[in-house]
């Protein structure tokens, strides 16, 4: 059996996360990190790989710019699929029945922590290597 290093990263903590908002976050360094994003409702979050179940495009046309106007669901910026956000389940637009990828979030200590298995790839590409975290929200708001 391997092993598969887990990569964690804190995006942000819950009173950052507006309700409803979204916010993207990417895990790994290098030229194709893995790209995702949080939403929260109430008291919940989700994650999900920012990748369009149409066509591949990222979904967002702005930072962290995931949600409807009224912030009831997820939507593409490219052609308008409409995404449930407790299921990533599209319910409207081209790719009806088809579902984002759901990544791994929990709420620890207060802060939205997310999560998924590090591939051989990922390491390699990583400048500091297997352990090496990164958090682009992060970065971004200078914190
Ligand atoms: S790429 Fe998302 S709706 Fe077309």
């Amino acid at each position: 059996m391997i092993d598969t290093p887990v990569q964690e990263v804190v995006v942000c903590s819950l009173e950052e996360l507006d309700d409803p908002g979204s916010m993207e976050f990417r895990i790994g360094e290098g030229a194709w990190p893995f790209k995702g994003f949080i939403v929260r409702r109430r008291d919940k979050v989700y994650a999900y790989q920012n990748f369009c179940m149409h066509a591949g495009h990222p979904l967002n046309w702005k930072p962290d710019g995931f949600l409807t106007g009224d912030g009831s669901q997820i939507i593409c910026s490219s052609h308008g699929a409409i995404y449930e956000i407790e299921s990533g389940e599209c319910i409207a637009g081209p790719c009806p029945g088809k579902k984002l990828w759901p990544v791994d979030v929990e709420v620890r200590d207060n802060e939205v922590i997310v999560r998924r298995e590090s591939t051989t790839t990922d390491q390699q590409r990583s400048p500091g290597g297997p352990g090496f975290y990164s958090c682009l929200s992060r970065k971004l708001k200078g914190s």
